[in-house]
């Protein structure tokens, strides 16, 4: 793994959600068995149905390379790599994450900041970014490196949570979720084409099958942690978000685009 943090990223806050509770996962899902490493390690990227929907319109096809940037766990990658036989390649500024989807999957992971990728331009056929967007300030500059590493015309996958009012009234430590528009203007000014969009909430939902898997890893977490003030915030952070979206206020949106 190689080491290339810079600006931009994830604060204490999130870094107990996507570090600490991320490498807690793993330890989890090694306690209750393979079935459950899929479910546990998709963290934000929506339904298998969502990932297939990527996939589809994204043109995925077998023996492709797939960058997946904020690969989290490495969940949504994995199902890609099994359902679509890509190639995929994580990219993950939170070396736990990392530890964590490398001891789950063993497939490459870089520890690394998305908005300064470890690799040359027009690497990768296709790069997608799950539920990554919405936390950081400098969209644009994420962006840019994402669409640099693909070839030209090459696929780009997003699953955006967007805010749906001007201001949102309790917003999570370390969250910046654009408005739709500003998604766009985003996406055209650093020159990546949209060709179709897709709200979360019209593709399936997670299997209950899912869920429960995920449940039975977080109540392992929850078993051998909840003392952890690292734990009691990942949680709140986790609450706060999942408010924001039953109220109506963040709606998660798919996208699929091509480099122009
Ligand atoms: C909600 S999680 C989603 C993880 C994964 N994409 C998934 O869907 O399962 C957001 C991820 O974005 C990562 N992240 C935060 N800042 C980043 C940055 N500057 N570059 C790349 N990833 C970043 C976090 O570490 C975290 O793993």
């Amino acid at each position: 793994m190689k080491d290339t943090v810079g600006g931009g990223l994830p604060d204490e806050a999130m870094a107990d959600e996507f570090d600490t509770v991320a490498w807690w996962t793993a330890a989890a899902v090694a306690e209750l068995g393979e079935d459950h490493a899929l479910p546990a390690a998709c963290r934000g990227s929506g339904s298998p149905a969502a990932l297939d929907w990527l996939a589809t319109w994204m043109g995925l096809r077998s023996g492709m390379s797939l960058l997946d940037s904020g690969a989290g766990v490495g969940g949504p990658a994995e199902r890609a790599a099994r359902e679509h036989g890509v190639r995929p390649t994580l990219a993950e500024p939170m070396e736990g994450a990392c530890r964590a989807a490398g001891r789950l999957f063993g497939r490459p992971v870089v520890v690394a900041n998305g908005a300064a990728l470890p690799f040359g331009d027009e690497t990768f056929d296709a790069a997608w970014s799950l539920g990554v967007l919405c936390t950081l300030q400098d969209k644009r500059g994420y962006l840019t490196e994402l669409r640099r590493v693909v070839a030209p015309g090459g696929a780009l996958g997003l699953l955006v949570y967007a805010r749906s009012v001007d201001e949102l009234p309790d917003q999570p430590d370390g969250n910046h979720f654009p408005s739709l528009p500003e998604l766009r203007e985003d996406l055209a000014a650093v020159g990546i084409t949209v060709l179709e969009e897709k709200p979360l909430t019209e593709v399936a939902s997670t299997p209950a099958e899912w869920d429960e898997a995920a449940e039975r890893v977080e109540e392992v977490i929850a078993r051998d942690h909840r003392h952890d003030e690292r734990w009691s915030r990942a949680q709140a952070q986790q609450e706060t978000i999942t408010g924001l979206i039953s109220d109506g206020l963040v709606t998660g949106v798919l996208l699929a685009c091509r480099r122009a």
